[in-house]
């Protein structure tokens, strides 16, 4: 071993013992507490709500143009799920524009039932126009949120 690799493997060495420390320390400084572990369920993260939403109603859109019901209704109530962590109150207090999050999550109800008529009728040729329904109500809470 020259020594330039010597040197080398002695900064990775330190590199690596400081972020171990440094893990160790959070392990430490994450201890949590009743009250901060009540703090914490509440603090789930809106976007992560957002990231769920969108995973479903792309899944949602295949499957109903595959005219696959059992998958369309599968899809369409994880939505519903994802929803309720909002609807429930477990997302960080967000208010926008004098709405709050909760009030406007109830937006999309209208049309999640639309899809499930749909879906229940077996009319595939209603779904895409239900499904454009969904994707506006989405957006128009984007907009009200200036998040358009
Ligand atoms: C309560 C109003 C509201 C509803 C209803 C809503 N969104 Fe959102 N959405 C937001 C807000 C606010 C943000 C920005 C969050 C942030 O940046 O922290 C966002 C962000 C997003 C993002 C961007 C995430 C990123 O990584 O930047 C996606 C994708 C998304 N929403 C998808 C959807 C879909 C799909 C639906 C409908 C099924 C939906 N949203 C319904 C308020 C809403």
């Amino acid at each position: 071993m020259n020594s330039n690799s010597t040197f080398l493997v002695g900064v990775l060495l330190a590199v690596g013992g400081s972020a171990l420390a440094g893990g160790v320390f959070m392990l430490k400084g994450e201890r949590s507490t009743p009250e901060n572990a009540v703090t914490h369920l509440k603090e789930y993260r809106l976007i992560d709500v957002m990231h769920e939403l969108q995973t479903h109603s792309t899944k949602l859109y295949f499957a109903g143009i595959a005219e696959n019901g059992e998958l369309a209704s599968w899809y369409n109530w994880k939505i519903q799920q994802s929803l309720s962590n909002i609807k429930e109150g477990r997302t960080e207090p967000y208010a926008y524009n004098g709405w709050d999050a909760i009030e406007l999550a109830t937006m999309l109800d209208i049309p999640i039932k639309e899809i499930d008529e749909v879906i229940d009728s077996g009319q595939w040729s209603r779904f895409e126009d239900a499904y454009d329904f969904l994707m506006d109500t989405c957006n128009a809470c984007h907009a009200a949120t200036e998040h358009s």
